[in-house]
């Protein structure tokens, strides 16, 4: 699993070897001190050489320079090490979620994605740093402290095969026990952002339907759900403290009664003892360090196992298979024998059976309930999605044959929930295409009826934009994501529900821009008000996943029931409230 990793600490492998080297040397230094103190005390100090004294007190000075240079240069190391590498990691997830297919997507969850792209790549950050700079640290610690106050006294050192077992039980019994708490907690940090992303996209509808509160107490609950994972985690980790208390006094307890006999007997001198003490401390307080960086390791492990299934995940859609050099010469769709479901191993088909011949420029409007997967239909056609058994062919080839950048280019989507990015008016609609001139520009909004509302703003086109397109309308939005779509100068142009938001009258000066402008292109027209497609060419109205009819909407009118019902209730409808 860990060696997934390894590749992304790429251009900042000098600072990643240079941390523990840089720490390493600084350890080195902290040992040698205690040592140099001891001889001050024995042979200076008792002996009465001043000499002596002078001397290891300057020695003492340096190691204790070098030791804090080594020192800082390490962290410093260390922080460039550890910024680089999750930099990268974060930047490679990203890239990886960017080509990943809705059906990817759905099987994650956006929140989930959130989660893995924060919380854990700063989880996973934590313990890389941990790992370059304290796990060396402490076993040269201990090493080297041991061999000090072996070379002290040997006989002291027994006491230490009674406290590094009972410590090092201790801590793989904490660890092991934290860890299933550690997973739980990440699992509800992926609840927690589901509903912070649902409530920030839809605060609108939040407080239309005035859910505050419940959506509060969701919230709530959700945080408590991680208090408490974090809780029991951490009253575990806890007692560690009692128990490393315990074995650090004990055993200083224990080697100033072993010690102080030695000391009257005078086989061990004060300098000797004290520095031992001092030795024992630090190889104990680096025992209980070591097993920190454990736990934080093991706990950052559920984070690299969520972190690596997103880089594993094989995008499901992708340009495997395709032709590099076929082009989309015409917009012809045609749906063969296409059964669908969004769920791969179910046979409870979305779509079933659609068969489809659409001529090239043709208008197709299509109908149908909510749930009858109008939706579903038309994202087959840029392969949004991948149909189950059959095939979608558009201009005569199976949209499994083009590049997706080919096939995405020459298909233009509106989708349902229209999406704005921060930036300007014009940026946006750049997304379109990218070195559009004005005139392109103000063509295309012209054609989605939108130029006039975009001058009425004392900005204009360079009138900005909040997050998510905030402060234009439902209905001017609406056009500008088909201004959007109409820059590309796609093949097949799709507006999903598009006009939904925008007034008859609006609508239908659309519809008619649209005729004028690209009258060349494929266009299909979901819609809700039949009188949105009652100009087709054709129309299809779907019935839960199947073709219910497929006509002019004029022989539809006489042969349909659905289409027919539906215009009654319309027309009555409109003489209502006419
Ligand atoms: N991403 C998805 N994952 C699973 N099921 C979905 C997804 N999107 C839509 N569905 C289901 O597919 C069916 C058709 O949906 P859709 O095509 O959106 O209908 P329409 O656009 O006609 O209202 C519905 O039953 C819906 O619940
Ligand atoms: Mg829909």
């Amino acid at each position: 699993m860990i060696k997934k990793l390894i590749p992304y600490i790429k251009g900042y492998w000098i600072p990643t070897i240079l941390a523990p080297l840089l720490t390493m040397g600084e350890v080195v230094m902290e040992v040698y001190i205690p040592y140099l103190m001891s001889r001050i005390i024995d042979e200076g100090i008792t002996l009465g050489d001043r000499r002596l004294v002078y001397q290891l007190g300057i020695q003492m000075i340096v190691c204790a320079m070098i030791s804090l240079v080594l020192g800082i240069a390490s962290q410093w190391s260390t922080a460039r090490a550890r910024t680089g590498f999750s930099k990268n990691l974060r930047a490679a997830l990203f890239r990886k979620v960017q080509m990943f297919s809705f059906a990817n997507v759905d099987h994650f969850s956006t929140g989930s994605l959130i989660t893995r792209l924060t919380t854990d790549i700063t989880s996973i950050e934590n313990a890389f740093s941990t790992l370059i700079h304290q796990v060396f640290r402490n076993p040269v610690m201990i090493l080297f402290a041991t061999v000090m106050a072996f070379r002290i006294n040997k006989d002291l050192c027994k006491v230490f095969l009674v406290a590094i077992p009972v410590l090092g039980i201790a801590v793989f019994a904490v660890s092991s026990k934290a860890h299933p708490f550690f997973m739980a907690m990440m699992d509800r940090f992926d609840t927690l952002n589901s509903i912070i992303e649902e409530n920030l996209t839809a605060i609108r509808v939040v407080k239309a339907f005035v859910r505050r509160d419940k959506e509060n107490e969701k919230f709530v609950a959700a945080a408590s759900g991680i208090k408490q994972a974090q809780l029991k985690a951490e009253h575990i980790v806890i007692l560690t403290r009692p128990v490393l208390s315990a074995v650090i006094y004990g055993t200083t307890l224990a080697i100033c009664w072993f010690g102080g006999k030695q000391m009257i007997a005078g086989t061990m001198m004060t300098g000797e003892f004290l520095t031992f003490i001092q030795y024992i401390r630090q190889i104990l307080f680096n025992l209980n360090m070591l097993s920190m960086v454990f736990i934080m390791i093991v706990m950052s492990g559920a984070s690299v196992d969520r972190v690596i299934e997103v880089l594993d995940e094989i995008p499901d859609i992708s340009d495997e298979g395709t032709d590099p050099n076929l082009t989309l010469d015409d917009g012809s769709v045609r749906f063969n024998h296409v059964n669908f479901t969004y769920k791969k191993d179910s046979d409870n088909y979305i779509l079933s059976d659609i068969n489809l011949d659409i001529k090239s420029g043709e208008t197709i409007g299509i109908i149908g309930g909510t749930g009858s997967a109008k939706s579903t239909l038309v994202q087959l056609i840029p392969r949004l999605y991948d149909v189950n058994t059959g095939s979608v062919e558009v201009g005569g080839h199976d949209v499994r044959e083009y590049p997706l950048e080919t096939l995405r280019d020459s298909c233009a989507m509106v989708l349902q929930k229209n999406l704005l990015f921060s930036g300007t008016i014009r940026d946006n609609l750049k997304w379109g295409k990218e070195d559009a001139t004005d005139e392109e520009i103000i063509e295309a909004c012209k054609a989605a009826d939108a130029h006039n509302f975009i001058m009425s703003f004392p900005h204009g086109y360079d009138t900005e934009l909040g997050q998510g397109g905030v402060n234009v309308s439902g209905g001017q939005k609406q056009r500008l994501c088909i201004a959007r779509a109409l820059l590309k100068n796609p093949k097949i142009l799709i507006l999903d529900d598009s006009t939904s938001a925008v007034d008859t009258a609006t609508d239908h000066a659309i519809r008619e821009a649209l005729k004028e402008h690209i009258a060349d292109t494929t266009t299909f027209i979901i819609a809700q008000r039949i009188a949105s497609v009652h100009d087709a060419d054709r129309v299809i109205v779907l019935d839960n996943g199947t073709i219910n009819g497929f006509d002019t909407p004029e022989n539809l009118l006489k042969t349909n029931k659905i289409y027919q019902e539906v215009y009654e209730s319309q027309q009555k409808g409109a003489r209502e409230n006419g």
